[in-house]
């Protein structure tokens, strides 16, 4: 048990590793630059690239060319051309990915994320912002301050940059005006104080010409502060992820042979060294760092942003989406949080829809619960919404399926942020910063009765099942619903119809028919066909459900093989012709709005259970379809059917 007491030298050598590391990052700022089209972007990095010497004279040759060949500049070297470097984006004349750019001055070495400024931006913007210490944020000295840069200061302090140099640019296309520098520079202040910035540094620049960007200008008298470049290598920021607790995301688990069990990952903040008490995130077990294994071979310790594999004293449970923390200090564990999203998709956030959510090494089903408030960019008021279309940023509350392990945004960058992804094109449509975790939930523990489903169901002779009917408004659902729990009750099952139109009488009696209220609709029907199912009955849902998204969650809540969809396979045409409701003839009036195959979409299921095909047969005939498949399988023998 000599390790219970912490030598002295291994003390000391933490304390080493620890100024190794502030020395190591003391060097080197991180920052990003942001504004609008055309406001000099790529041409201000450029500038700083080849004025900090970084270009060699063969670069400086290419370069003379293509500035010929697309160059924006005349005779001058288009800058630009320097960090755009792909020829289909120089063809485009913009940027389109975030690049990282190096560059280095004796004082210090620089790390630029150049992100594009076309609509794409706020997503690219997010994905270079979270590791910055600083923006440069562009303003073009002849347009003044837009909507752009309020949006781009204000994802910049969501993303906890501290730092802001307000660089007005094209200051020479307004002859180095001086009044209308400071005019701009006030509307600035005006609505940036409210960002909690903890510098905001405004420098008047020329990035084509180079005025204040490294060398002084000399068109400027009236101007005293810094250049960019020495105002880059003075600035202070802190990096908080050295004193910050130890947080080891597990990224694999690397076990080549039975005697050896490492875990692999990048030291997300704080330090770990060989000898420390380590605690698993999620399962609050504990065990002692046995050996800390660094690329370069067996090392003491390792710090923020180094990778490494650590092998631990115990044989414990411990797989990727888990984390190595601090004992004492250790993330939240929840299955819900508040958080701040930046919305990047056309199609526009639905709450109540399922979507993965993916952080540095975990994922899982995610839905936003709550919408709590928009941010409107013009005035950073609180608006209250039911969604965000691309670019908005909201405050949410956000429920997962399985808990993870995290901390606030504000407390550690890497383990309080997470993207979303779109389960059907996998496109990520969101980014988040975590505000707090929810304790609400996780103090609810499901009671693990003694009467259960399976005792429920087999005191009723049958199994549990969900069907599911799916289709269009005049589809037949309703009636073939009905004659099947007619028949189903004459046999002595127990059995009840979740239909839509009654349903929307009471439970639902708050939602319409707009793409959210659908959503929402769904989950709450499926989540009362689950407990239904819990209490063993055969449950009929009749919803037109038109949504796949929504129907796969529905699916996924329910026990394997116990969800049955079953598509009512009417074309469109033959609704209108049938009509009993006479509600085609009125929404193709124009008199009902979201009329599900008129202006709303139904998208068909893709590999449904049972699929009725309606036209030319009878009611009847359908039943026995569904009847017939219900005797053939049990639920146990369709298991892992995923359906559409
Ligand atoms: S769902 O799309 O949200 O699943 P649900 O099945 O609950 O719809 O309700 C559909 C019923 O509401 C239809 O059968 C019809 O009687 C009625 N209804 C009223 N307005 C609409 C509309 N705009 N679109 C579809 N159905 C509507």
């Amino acid at each position: 048990m000599a390790l219970v007491e912490t030598p002295s030298r291994d003390e000391a050598e933490a304390r080493l590793g620890a100024y190794l590391d502030t020395q190591k990052r003391k060097g080197l700022l991180r920052f990003l630059t942001c504004g609008s089209v055309d406001d000099g972007k790529s041409t201000l990095i450029g500038r700083l690239l080849y004025d900090t010497k970084l270009i060699f004279e063969d670069q400086l040759a290419d370069l003379e060319n293509a500035s010929r060949k697309f160059g924006t500049t005349g005779e001058d070297i288009d800058l630009a051309l320097l960090v755009d470097g792909l020829e289909a984006e120089r063809q485009q004349g913009i940027t389109i990915d975030v690049a990282y750019r190096f560059f280095a001055t004796p004082a210090r070495k620089f790390i630029v994320a150049d992100t594009p400024g076309h609509e794409q931006y706020t997503r690219n913007m997010a994905t270079g912002a979270s590791t910055a210490d600083l923006a440069v944020v562009l303003v073009d000295a002849r347009k003044g301050i837009l909507a752009q840069t309020r949006r781009h200061s204000f994802i910049a302090s969501l993303l906890g940059i501290r730092h802001v140099v307000l660089a007005i640019n094209k200051i020479d296309l307004i002859d180095f005006d001086q009044p209308r520098y400071e005019a701009i520079v006030a509307e600035y202040r005006t609505f940036a104080d409210t960002l909690g910035f903890a510098s905001i540094v405004p420098i008047p620049l020329s990035a084509r010409y180079g005025d204040n960007v490294s060398l002084r200008s000399e068109n400027m008298p009236w101007y005293e502060g810094s250049t960019l470049i020495e105002h880059l290598e003075q600035v202070v920021v802190d990096d908080s992820r050295v004193d910050a607790p130890l947080r080891f995301p597990i990224q694999y688990v690397n076990r080549p042979n039975l005697d050896f069990r490492g875990f692999a990952g990048t030291v997300a903040a704080g330090r770990v060294a060989v000898g420390d008490l380590v605690r698993v995130a999620k399962s609050g077990k504990q065990s002692r760092v046995r050996e800390v294994l660094s690329p370069r071979g067996s090392v003491s310790g390792a710090g923020a942003g180094e990778a490494v594999t650590l092998l631990l004293e115990d044989e414990i449970e411990l797989s990727r989406g888990n984390m190595l923390v601090a004992p004492d200090r250790p993330p939240e564990v929840a299955d819900q949080f508040t958080a701040d999203i930046v919305w990047m998709d056309e199609h526009p956030l639905l709450p109540g829809r399922s979507y993965i959510l993916r952080t540095e090494n975990d994922q899982t089903p995610a839905t936003v619960s709550e919408l709590k408030y928009r941010v409107n960019i013009g005035n950073f008021a609180h608006e209250a919404a039911s969604s965000l279309s691309m670019n908005e940023i909201g405050r949410c509350n956000v429920s997962l399926q399985t808990p993870i392990a995290f901390d606030a945004y504000a407390d550690n960058r890497a383990t309080g942020a997470f993207i979303l992804i779109d389960r059907t094109t996998n496109r990520t449509i969101a980014a988040g910063m975590i505000v707090h975790g929810l304790r609400r939930a996780t103090n609810i523990h499901w009671q693990a009765l003694d009467v259960d489903r399976g005792a429920r169901a087999a005191l009723k002779n049958q199994h549990a099942r969900v069907l599911w009917f799916t289709g269009m408004s005049g589809s037949g659902k309703s009636t073939i619903a009905n004659l099947l729990e007619r028949k189903l009750y004459s046999e002595g099952k127990h059995t009840y119809i979740l239909d839509g139109d009654n349903v929307r009488h009471g439970l639902n009696r708050d939602l319409g028919f707009t793409d959210a209220d659908r959503v929402e609709n769904i989950r709450r029907v499926a989540e009362v066909a689950k407990l239904m199912a819990d209490a063993g009955l055969i449950v009929i849902v009749s919803f037109i459900s038109p949504f796949r998204s929504e129907r796969r969650a529905a699916r996924e809540m329910m026990r394997p093989g116990e969800f049955v969809e079953v598509f009512v396979d009417t074309p469109l045409e033959e609704c209108v012709r049938r009509d009993p409701k006479g509600l085609y003839a009125r929404a193709l009036k124009g008199e009902i709005p979201n009329f599900t195959g008129i202006s709303s979409p139904y998208e068909a299921p893709e590999a449904p259970e049972i699929h009725l095909e309606t036209v030319g047969r009878t009611p009847e005939e359908m039943t026995e379809a569904v009847e017939r498949w219900l005797r053939e399988y049990r639920p146990s023998d369709l298991e892992g059917n995923d359906g559409d």
